[in-house]
C-alpha cells in the first residue's frame, strides 16, 4: 500500500482503538492553533472532480511557488466546530452548510468545489481520525478548518489548473480575549471590507487579509475589533472583522441583510431561525416575550440608542458587545454585563451545539 494509504489505515484505527482525550491545559484554551494528529487532503484537476481524499498526518504542504492561490489569492476557507458530549459521542453543526457556501464562494472565484457528500464525508472521516483532540464537555471545541485552494502553478492570470482541498482541525476555547464578557468595537471611519460587487459575501481568504491593518490599529488603542461601515453611504452596518452584528430594540433583532458585501454567516441564521422558531420567547421578570427578526439596512445612529448588540459567527459563536465607539463617541450596552436578549438566544444556540437539549431543528449530525 502507498504511504498516503498506510497513514489512512492508521488513521482510522486510531480511532476505533482510542477514545480518550489528550493531555492539554484544557482550561486555559484560547484561539491558537494546536497541532493535532491529522488532516484531509483531495485534489482536483482540469476536469473539474475531485480524488476520492486521504487521511494524511498533519503537517507542512509543498505547492509551487507559482500556485494560484500563492499569487492571486484564489482560495476560500470554511470554519465549523465539533463538541463533544458527555456520553462521548461527537456533534457536528449543520456542515452541510459550510458545503452548500463553499460550493458558492467557489464559484464567484472560479474554483471547482467538492460536493456537499464529499464535503461533509471529509468533515466526518477528519474530525473521527482527531477524536482525541476534541475538548472535554464544556472546555471548548474542535474548530475544523477546509481550505480550498488553487494549488496548480500559473504565472498569468488565470484559474489555477490545479486545486487542493484540505481540512485540518484545532481544539478551541473563546474566541476574544475577553472571554464570554462583552468586547469593545470601533466602527471603522477610514478602510472598507467590501464593495458592491465584489467578494465581501464569500469567504475568500483575501476579505481577511485585507482587515488586518484596521484591526491592528483598533486592537492598539484597546479595542477588541472592527465593526465596518457600507461604502457607498458610509452609514450602514455590514460586519465586524470575523463575525456578524445583530442589533437590538424593544424585542425587535436587528442584522444587516445579506446583499454581497455581508458574509451569510452559519451563526447569523441560526440565530434567527432560533429567534423566530416557535417557543423562543426570552424571559423576563414580567413575562415571556417573543422576538421579531428583521434583516434590512441598519444604520449606524440605531446603535446610539440600541438596548443591546451582538456579534455571531462560528468562532466567536454569540459574543455580547459592551460598547461601540463611532467618531470618538463611546456607546455603551446593559453596564458591561450581558444583555437579557444575547444571552437567552445563545444560551439556546449553544444548547443545540452542544447536545444540552433536544435538537429540534435537526441542524445537529453525531460522530
Ligand atoms: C469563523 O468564525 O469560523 C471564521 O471563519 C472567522 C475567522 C476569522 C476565525
Amino acid at each position: 500500500p502507498s504511504v498516503a494509504k498506510c497513514h489512512a489505515s492508521l488513521a482510522t484505527n486510531y480511532t476505533r482503538e482510542t477514545s480518550e482525550v489528550v493531555d492539554l491545559d484544557w482550561e486555559n484554551l484560547g484561539f491558537g492553533l494546536v497541532d493535532t494528529d491529522f488532516m484531509y487532503v483531495a485534489k482536483c484537476g482540469p476536469d473539474g472532480n475531485f480524488s476520492k481524499g486521504e487521511v494524511l498526518p498533519f503537517g507542512p504542504i509543498a505547492v509551487s511557488p507559482s500556485a494560484g492561490v500563492l499569487n492571486y489569492g484564489q482560495g476560500l476557507f470554511e470554519g465549523l466546530k465539533a463538541y463533544r458530549k458527555t456520553d462521548g459521542s461527537i456533534l457536528l453543526f449543520r456542515p452541510e452548510e459550510n458545503a452548500s457556501r463553499m460550493i458558492t464562494g467557489a464559484g464567484r472565484m472560479c474554483m471547482p468545489a467538492p460536493t456537499v457528500e464529499q464535503f461533509v464525508d471529509a468533515v466526518k472521516q477528519t474530525v473521527l481520525a482527531n477524536k482525541r483532540w476534541v475538548p472535554p464537555t464544556g472546555k471548548g471545541s474542535l474548530y475544523i478548518r477546509p481550505l480550498l485552494m488553487g494549488s496548480g502553478a500559473v504565472l498569468g492570470l488565470a484559474p489555477a489548473p490545479e486545486y487542493t482541498f484540505i481540512i485540518f482541525v484545532s481544539p478551541v476555547g473563546n474566541y476574544f480575549k475577553e472571554g464570554l464578557s462583552p468586547i469593545n468595537l470601533i466602527v471603522e471611519d477610514k478602510f472598507h471590507r467590501a464593495s458592491p460587487g465584489g467578494t465581501g459575501g464569500v469567504k475568500t481568504i483575501g476579505n481577511y487579509a485585507s482587515v488586518l491593518k484596521a484591526q491592528k490599529i483598533a486592537k492598539g488603542k484597546g479595542y477588541s475589533d472592527v465593526l465596518y461601515l457600507d461604502v457607498v453611504h458610509d452609514k450602514y452596518l455590514e460586519e465586524v472583522s470575523s463575525c456578524n452584528i445583530f442589533v437590538v430594540k424593544d424585542n425587535v433583532i436587528s442584522t444587516p441583510a445579506i446583499k454581497g458585501t455581508i458574509l451569510p454567516g452559519i451563526t447569523r441564521k441560526s440565530i434567527i431561525e432560533v429567534a423566530q422558531s416557535k417557543g423562543f420567547k426570552v424571559n423576563y421578570p414580567s413575562g415571556r416575550i417573543a422576538l421579531s427578526v428583521e434583516e434590512r439596512l441598519v444604520s449606524v445612529d440605531e446603535l446610539l440608542n440600541a438596548d443591546e448588540v451582538f456579534c455571531t459567527g462560528t468562532a466567536v459563536v454569540v459574543s455580547p458587545v459592551g460598547s461601540i465607539t463611532y467618531l470618538g463617541k463611546r456607546v455603551e450596552y446593559g453596564n458591561q454585563g450581558v444583555g437579557v436578549v444575547s444571552q437567552q438566544l445563545s444560551k439556546s444556540l449553544t444548547g443545540l451545539q452542544m447536545g444540552l437539549v433536544e435538537d429540534c431543528m435537526g441542524w445537529t449530525v453525531r460522530l
